[in-house]
């Protein structure tokens, strides 16, 4: 049954647009009074609405009243929102002045959120990870990429992963789950860090492979993690076991952004630290470059160089990072549009850094744009001009947001 929607005060498809390097407001393509026809949750149009109409007079109208600017649905390609408990003592501590590294060392930071989420069973985790799903399929988002990696042993991670996957089957927003068993070494592990990543690479990601738990495999590369050599050969070996591999690098010490070039990573994310070196590097490199400005507000530190990023021509995603720790705030909308005040982002670049961009780091083509053929992933927000939903820094939220062609309402 096809169905048009609208219509629309202002469609931006998104289309046409170059996937990498800077973009200005005069190059989107904005159609006035738009509609999308749907079928089967595809998009199989997107133009003038009365000219759909006209055209397709035995499709079924989802009538939109009032001004509304239609986007594709964001996609938060960096997560960690499969967890349990809290690290709100962590935050009050740092902003008394204790660093990240210093709570870190003192019991708290990522281990005190493994000893919380070892602690829920699956159908808790399940529960806690399907709220935070739909909180941000409220706000736009209708694909999330979701990392284990506050489990640390074969059990814990398993159970991570099964829960991200039993979320996925209770949601229309696109759930993609990572294996982030290398986030740090555990405390109760017998080894040092080769022991643990082999141990990974033996024991845990063959079970996720057989079991079809997840495609992609991501490393910490810090000093309070995984050193480079290690990554690069842990990753290296994860490919050979047919992942797709991804990197959390330079977000305090660099090194871990040339180890995702290296590692031909489909992303490099954090970057805060990243120099005129690894932005060159990125540039010239198939690897999507992924800040994180919600890491930044959480720990109270510099954003990544985003604009830098963009003028060296690299393609350049934003995504939440949303997790107990770093980033607990995961409005990614809010985090997007401050971030654009301080670096100077053009809502050009906002739009396909949280859409297309984003889809790219997370190797997806069927979404990311409105236009024929991808999903029908879209929101729709109150006004009747693009521009005031950065101008809003988050505050405006989408009224109406469709997962494969079904809405929710706000
Ligand atoms: O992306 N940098 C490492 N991992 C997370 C933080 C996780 C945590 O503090 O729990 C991040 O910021
Ligand atoms: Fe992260």
């Amino acid at each position: 049954m096809k169905k048009l929607i609208g219509p629309f005060t202002q469609i931006l498809p998104l289309t046409g647009l170059p996937l990498k390097g800077a973009l200005k407001d005069e190059q989107l393509h904005i159609i006035p009074n738009g509609g999308v026809l749907i079928e089967d949750g595809l998009i199989l149009a997107v133009d003038d609405f009365e000219k759909l109409r006209s055209n397709y007079p035995s499709a079924q109208t989802e009538e939109i009243t009032g001004n509304h600017v239609l986007l594709p649905g964001f996609i938060d390609c960096h997560t960690h929102i499969c967890f349990a408990g809290s690290r709100a003592k962590d935050y009050a501590m740092r902003n008394s002045g204790k660093t990240y590294l210093e709570i870190a060392q003192s019991g708290g930071g990522i281990w005190d959120s493994v000893t919380q989420t070892r602690a829920a069973d699956e159908a808790t985790l399940t529960s806690l990870l399907l709220k935070r799903v739909q909180r941000h399929v409220s706000e736009g988002v209708t694909t999330i990429e979701i990392k284990s990696g506050y489990g640390l042993s074969v059990e814990a991670e398993l159970k991570q992963l099964n829960a991200i996957k039993t979320t996925a089957d209770k949601t229309n927003a696109g759930l993609i789950s990572t294996c982030l068993a290398a986030h740090i070494l555990p405390k109760d592990f017998n080894g040092n860090h080769q022991e643990y990543l082999n141990h990974v690479l033996n024991n845990l990601l063959p079970v996720i492979k057989q079991k079809g738990l997840s495609k992609r495999v991501d490393v910490f590369i810090e000093q309070s993690a995984f050193n480079t050599s290690d990554a690069l050969n842990y990753l290296a070996k994860a490919k050979q076991l047919g992942f797709d591999v991804t990197v959390h690098a330079d977000q305090f010490t660099i090194g871990g952004s040339e180890v995702a070039i290296k590692a031909r990573a489909a992303s490099a994310d954090h970057l805060e630290a990243s120099g005129d070196y690894e932005i060159k590097l990125l540039a010239n490199s198939d690897t999507v470059a992924v800040t994180l400005p919600g890491a930044s507000l959480g720990l109270g530190m510099a954003y990544a160089p985003a604009r830098k990023l963009l003028d060296a021509g690299t393609c350049l995603a934003i995504a939440s990072d949303w997790n107990p720790g770093s980033a607990p705030m995961g409005d990614l909308l809010m985090q997007a549009a401050v971030m654009a005040a301080a670096e100077k982002l053009s809502a050009a670049e906002v739009f396909t850094g949280l859409t297309a961009r984003a889809a790219q780091a997370l190797k997806l083509n069927d979404r990311g744009v409105l236009t024929k053929g991808k999903l029908a992933d879209m929101q729709a927000y109150p006004c009747d001009d693009y521009r005031e939903i950065l101008y809003q820094q988050g505050k405006l939220k989408p009224e109406m947001v469709w997962t494969e062609g079904n809405i929710t309402r706000r």
